[in-house]
């Protein structure tokens, strides 16, 4: 349950109704933000880097009319001396009313909210969750497709690219259990949707389906979900090449999409989306990001008991 106090580790923690919730405050600040956190403090600790997520929280925090502290990169925190993750956040505890993590260790956030007498939420760790990117995924979504709220009409998501180790996907496919989706899955060979996190959809009574390639679920979406492809993970780079080449789409490679078609992306983007896809109605990616403020704010707010 999201409520005053509570911490943002994993999508799963919340039900429905909380989501719905969610998408409804963040409607409400767009409308009329106010200044409701005047006064409370947020602690942004990035130990990972970050663009939308850091940069989004802070500016939701100051314009709800809090203040920041932080950091950026773990490399200038005590954390190079040695200090465990637990010492940490005891200290920041005492400094900030709530605190934004961002750690390249799955669990981390889990392990931080259990040492800590604030809200703790989880900006990204490892490759396991991000829960406020999935309510901004989910915003976007119901934005544009209010049948994701009604349940009137069965919404076709696709997923494509690095379904392993995408933490967004992972966040998203548990969300959507909750809606009346059918989901579309296109990885590449070894980069494949995790056999737990299917196997919970899948339970959940969430349609899925593997695709072969990303033309066809272009086609057949109204929401194509892109993630970025991650050089590292691949161990031969010409195999990396070869699929570069094939998990890309372009203004061209739409011409047979459906007009209501709506391109998401966690971002940032490197190859798989060509940038002349951004003039076409198909892009949301950058509306998408936008609504990290809305989105944001309603957390802050609602865990800070505004
Ligand atoms: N979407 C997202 O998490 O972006 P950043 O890595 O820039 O925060």
């Amino acid at each position: 349950m999201l409520t005053a106090g509570s911490h943002v580790i994993s999508i799963s923690d919340f039900s429905r109704a909380d989501l719905i919730a969610v998408l409804d405050r963040a409607a409400a600040m767009e409308r009329n933000p106010g200044r409701p956190l005047d006064g409370r403090l947020m602690a942004t600790l990035f130990f990972e880097p970050s663009t939308r997520t850091r940069l989004s929280f802070e500016a939701a925090m100051l314009k709800l009319g809090g203040r920041v502290i932080g950091f950026s990169d773990a490399a200038s925190s005590s954390a190079k001396k040695g200090e465990s993750l637990s010492d940490t956040i005891r200290m920041v505890e005492r400094y900030a009313d709530v605190i934004v993590m961002r750690h390249p260790r799955d669990g981390a956030a889990r392990l931080a909210a259990q040492v800590s007498r604030v809200p703790v939420i989880n900006g990204g760790d490892g490759a396991n969750q991000h829960p406020t990117q999935t309510f901004l995924d989910l915003y976007t979504i119901a934005q544009e497709f209010p049948e994701l709220r009604s349940g009137d009409r069965e919404l076709v998501v696709a997923f494509a690219g690095d379904l392993r180790y995408g933490r967004t996907v992972h966040s998203l496919l548990h969300a959507l259990c909750h809606f009346r989706v059918r989901v579309l899955l296109v990885a590449p060979r070894g980069l494949e949707m995790p056999a737990d996190h299917l196997d919970h959809a899948r339970a959940a009574g969430l349609q899925v389906e593997v695709l072969p390639d990303l033309q066809t679920a272009a086609e057949r979406a109204d929401v194509l979900y892109m993630t970025r492809l991650q050089e590292e993970r691949f161990p031969d780079p010409l195999e990396f090449d070869h699929i570069k080449a094939t998990y890309r789409i372009s203004a061209a490679t739409l011409a047979k999409a459906q007009p209501r078609l709506r391109i998401l992306h966690p971002l940032p983007r490197v190859h798989e989306i060509a940038t002349d896809v951004d003039a076409t109605v198909h892009a949301s990616y950058f509306t998408q990001a936008a609504n990290g403020i809305p989105v944001r704010q309603a957390v802050l707010a609602t865990v800070l008991g505004a």
